[in-house]
C-alpha cells in the first residue's frame, strides 16, 4: 500500500511540475507553430515585419528549446545553437539595431537541422 501511495504522490508531483511550466514545449511544436513556412512567426520577426508582441511570442517559443533533447547531435552544440537563437530573439524584442540580421543567422534552418534534426 505504501508503495502505491508513493507512486501516486510522484505522479501527481510530476504532472504538477509540468503544468506549472507554461512555456515548456516539444521541439516539433516550436517548429510547427513558430518556424515553419513563409509566413511564420520567425520569418516575420527576422525580416523586421513583426510587432513587438510577435517578437515576445517568438522569444517565448525559442526559450523552451534548450531544455529539450534533439533527435541527433551533441548536447553542447544544441545548447550553443539554441542559446544564440534566444539571444537573437531577445535582441529583437529589445529593439537592438542589427538584431533581425542576427536572428536570421541564428535561425538558419539548414545549419541546425543538418546537425540535430535526424531523419
Ligand atoms: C536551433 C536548431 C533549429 C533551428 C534554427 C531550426 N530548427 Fe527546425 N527542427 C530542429 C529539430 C531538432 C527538429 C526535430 C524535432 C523532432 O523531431 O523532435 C526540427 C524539426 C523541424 C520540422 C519538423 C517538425 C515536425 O513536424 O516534426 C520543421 C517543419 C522545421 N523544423 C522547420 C524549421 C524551419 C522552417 C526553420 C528555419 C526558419 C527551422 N526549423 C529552424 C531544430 C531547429
Amino acid at each position: 500500500m505504501k508503495k502505491i501511495v508513493t507512486l501516486l504522490t510522484l505522479t501527481v508531483t510530476c504532472v504538477g511540475l509540468y503544468a506549472a511550466d507554461a512555456t515548456k514545449r516539444e521541439i516539433d511544436v516550436v517548429m510547427k507553430e513558430a518556424m515553419k513556412g513563409d509566413t511564420s512567426l520567425h520569418k516575420k520577426v527576422a525580416t523586421g515585419k513583426g510587432t513587438p508582441e510577435d517578437a515576445a511570442k517568438l522569444l517565448d517559443y525559442v526559450k523552451s528549446l534548450p531544455a529539450e533533447s534533439p533527435p541527433e547531435g551533441d548536447a553542447a552544440s544544441w545548447k550553443s545553437k539554441t542559446a544564440k537563437l534566444i539571444e537573437a530573439a531577445q535582441a529583437v524584442a529589445d529593439g537592438k539595431p542589427g538584431a533581425t540580421q542576427l536572428l536570421q543567422t541564428a535561425g538558419n534552418c539548414k545549419a541546425c537541422h543538418s546537425e540535430h534534426k535526424g531523419k
